[in-house]
């Protein structure tokens, strides 16, 4: 199966000037670590990564460092996460006919996940990999007052990977492109096309890092798994 990894944002929310996914994260770039348990699954067989071009020479000293033994290719990335996944799908050699999406930033989603995932999207159109949400979740105006508490029982956190037939994926891409659709993640397209998103039970640990929290706590979590 194929995955693509977004890997084309910026540190902003991180405080930091460079793309987040080269921080150090435990003496390696965030992004090795994802790279690493892409490489664990045995249903990935080639992964496309979207960066900005000025990133592509720090990416490539990680392949090296990784010596991966699946093809890798580098993309160019746009400038929100959906230009970005459109690019790569753009870019999928012509035989791929599932994908799987995968931000960069949850760099410790398991070669588990990837698998679970893959074998679950060889019987749908497509899915996301989310969890139930811990808190009750406010709907909230402008002017931060609370307008809405839904049914805490219906909600899932959205994780990655997502995984979506290519010929549909595209197409829906491709409309949100034509009616101006600005979303945060590929089942959202989905889901605006009509088209089903069955959920995949994700991983309590699988977060994405965006914060200094995120990174020490990314840190943390890690070094349980290695002890
Ligand atoms: O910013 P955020 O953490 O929500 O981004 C999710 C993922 O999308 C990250 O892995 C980031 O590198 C990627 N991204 C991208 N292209 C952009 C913005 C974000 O590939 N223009």
């Amino acid at each position: 199966m194929h995955l693509l990894i977004p890997a084309a944002g910026s540190g902003r929310r991180m405080g930091s000037q460079r793309n987040k996914l080269l921080l150090s994260l435990l003496g390696k770039p965030l992004l090795s670590w994802t790279l690493a348990a892409a490489e664990d699954s045995q249903h990935i067989s080639w992964i496309g990564i979207m960066g900005q071009k000025e990133d592509f020479p720090d990416f490539q000293a990680i392949l090296v460092d990784l010596s991966l033994t699946k093809p890798v290719e580098l993309i160019q990335g746009g400038a929100t996460r959906q230009e970005s996944v459109y690019n790569g799908l753009q870019a999928l050699p012509p035989d791929a006919d599932r994908v799987l999406i995968h931000d960069g930033a949850r760099c410790l989603a398991t070669p588990d996940l990837f698998d679970r995932s893959a074998e679950a999207l060889l019987g749908c159109q497509g899915l996301i990999v989310a969890i139930p949400v811990k808190d009750t979740i406010k709907v909230v105006d402008e002017s931060r007052i609370v307008r809405d508490t839904p049914d805490r029982s219906n909600l899932w956190a959205a994780q990655t990977p997502q995984g979506f037939e290519v010929k549909l994926l595209k197409q829906c891409h491709a409309e949100g492109r034509e009616k101006g659709w600005e979303v945060t993640d590929d089942a959202a397209l989905f889901e605006k096309c009509g088209l089903p998103v069955r959920i995949v039970e994700g991983e309590e640990t699988n977060l994405k890092v965006t914060t200094p929290v995120d990174l020490s706590v990314a840190e943390f979590i890690l070094r349980q798994r290695n002890k």
